[in-house]
């Protein structure tokens, strides 16, 4: 038996709490709970609780402005609730004093740079990281340990905010922890961004994939193209449930518009950055850009009309290859994406682009006869190798889907293992740094439950526990190639997800389990034990009004 599965156990029956070991001064009895997700590498469990009350501190060391900020989102978090603010202050010096929470950054701590040591005893609370990122995480988990009324946006009766003590060591496994929202198929207002933001952080993820771009809808504002929104944002009309590529659709008849401007991307990339959240944009290309070929038909191989796309599926016209301006209008675009987005990382995309319309293009034909390529794939290795030089030369990296592999990679790209995880173990076995998507494991548009019972999905299964037993390291690469995986990412494609609400009933509670996968080491994973920590834990997401799939009975 491992060591530490006694100190991991769920509940940890702590004996009488009493008098004198619980700074109300109260004697009370009391079950100590962890229900902390992900899992911690490592949890002691103590006995007793500290218990905020109104005279607690926050305090921090060194005097830092992030660890400032970070102080004050608890304070703020904690004061809805309580109907009390603590006061947020630097330390006098590097230790910490009865009844505070004591932030201190800790450069010689041997950990990684996201992880952090948590010491909650009944006199003090004490986070220590290398960086204010850990410090950040460390809150995360003592949010967690919280009554789940913390979440409350209104003052809460009868809850005495108390956190058990516990002496706990932690640090993610993997550095890339993502999750993906498409917000071409279906449009999502701001607000629900930024709330989306606030559950990854709840689960300790550090990437937002953010697909703008789709041959049903652009969704963000290029100011040099206008079109781009005031065409290419809107469908005349939507599909009706599964779309059939063969018989009869039928269409709801109504217009279908959204986008966001660059206002509020700013806003959320803001949100983001306090999240410790990098958000990764995606710019489709070759394919999946009907809704720009709309909006500007000469960037199209057979010059259009074309429409916004009134269905799901793989479409012919896309980007044409053999034509200067396209690179431009592209550049022009990027341009404008990277004033917007701090990240290093710009998605390319790259997946499902048919090469009917090069193959019988004039232009692409040159192209490929100009650059001695040998056939149509290897002209999709041009188009994405010429984007990917010119985002190199603005100190960005490119992450495409493994569809880029086709005809050679560009040369310092990142891969997305959608197509299972074969691209994954090309890409690493070439030295390339991989995130691991494969749609079996973390496709999250996919039926958690019996399809019959469940509302309209696009199919697959892929329930809970699924998710929960995704190992990202193949079992094929060397343990030299297995440091080119950086994680793995959650995708929800939202074709079928017309709602906000309907997006966290499909998200939640997967996402708990992918963080998990993530962040603790593999072989600390135990599912019993982490859905006895969901139960718990779902509490929160409750408080939040998330709208998740309740467990099966
Ligand atoms: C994808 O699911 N087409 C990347
Ligand atoms: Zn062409």
């Amino acid at each position: 038996m491992k060591k530490n599965v006694l100190f991991m156990t769920f509940v940890f029956i702590v004996s009488v709490v009493l008098a004198g070991c619980n700074n109300s001064g109260k004697p009370a009895v009391t079950e100590n709970v962890y229900p902390v997700i992900p899992k911690p590498v490592k949890l002691e469990p103590q006995r007793g609780r500290f218990l905020f009350t109104s005279d607690t501190r926050i305090t921090y060391y060194p005097d830092n402005g992030e660890l400032q900020n970070i102080g004050e989102f608890f304070s703020g978090m904690l004061a809805r609730p309580a109907g009390f603010t603590l006061p947020v202050m630097v330390a006098e010096k590097d230790a910490s004093v009865p009844n505070t929470l004591f932030l201190s950054l800790d450069t010689t701590l041997s950990m990684n740079d996201e992880g952090y040591l948590l010491d909650i005893t009944t006199r003090a609370i004490e986070v220590k990281a290398r960086t204010p990122r850990g410090i950040f995480y460390g809150i995360q988990t003592l949010r967690q340990l919280l009554p789940p009324q913390v979440e409350s946006t209104a003052k809460v009766e009868k809850v005495a905010f108390s956190v058990p003590c516990a002496n706990i060591e932690d640090q993610p496994r993997f550095p890339y922890r993502g999750l993906h929202l498409d917000v071409g198929r279906h449009f999502f207002p701001k607000d629900f961004i930024l709330r989306y933001l606030d559950v990854m952080a709840l689960y300790k993820y550090n990437t937002f994939h953010w697909h703008l771009t789709e041959d049903q809808g652009w969704r963000i504002e290029i100011k040099k193209y206008p079109k781009l929104i005031q065409i290419g944002s809107c469908r005349k009309e939507t599909v009706v449930g599964h779309w059939k590529s063969k018989g009869e659709n039928k269409y709801d008849g109504k217009e279908y518009c959204g986008y966001y401007t660059q206002e509020d991307i700013k806003e959320v990339v803001a949100h983001a950055k306090k999240l410790y959240i990098t958000v990764i944009p995606e710019i489709e290309m070759p394919g999946h850009s009907l809704a720009a070929l709309a909006s500007y038909p000469q960037l199209g191989c057979t010059g259009g009309p074309y429409e916004v796309a009134t269905h799901w599926g793989v479409f012919k016209d896309i980007y044409c290859a053999g034509n200067d301006s396209v690179f431009s209008f592209l550049e022009d675009v990027l341009t404008e994406v990277m004033d917007l987005f701090p990240s290093k990382y710009i998605h390319i995309g790259g997946d499902e682009a048919p090469k009917d319309r090069w193959e019988k293009c004039p232009k692409c034909k040159a192209r490929i006869q100009a650059e001695g390529l040998k056939d149509e794939h290897e002209l999709q290795n041009y188009f994405i190798s010429r984007i990917e030089k010119f985002l190199n030369a603005h100190g960005r990296n490119i992450i495409g889907w493994d569809e880029i592999l086709e005809g050679g990679l560009a040369p310092n790209a990142t891969v997305m293992s959608w197509r299972g995880i074969k691209g994954g173990i090309a890409a690493a076995k070439m030295k390339h740094d991989v995130i691991m998507t494969p749609g079996n494991y973390c496709y999250f548009d996919h039926y958690q439950g019996d399809k019959d019972k469940e509302p309209l999905a696009i199919g697959g299964f892929l329930p809970l526990k699924k998710v929960y037993s995704y190992e990202p390291i193949p079992a094929a690469l060397t343990p030299d190639e297995q440091k080119y995986i950086l994680g793995a990412q959650g995708n929800v494609w939202t074709e079928y997800m017309a709602t906000s609400d309907y997006v966290e009933y499909m998200v939640y509670p997967r996402a708990c389990a992918l963080s998990e996968v993530d962040w603790t080491p593999a072989g600390e994973k135990d599912y019993d034990d982490f859905v006895n920590r969901l139960e718990a834990n779902l509490q929160h997401l409750k408080v939040m009004g998330v709208h998740y799939r309740p467990l099966d009975e």
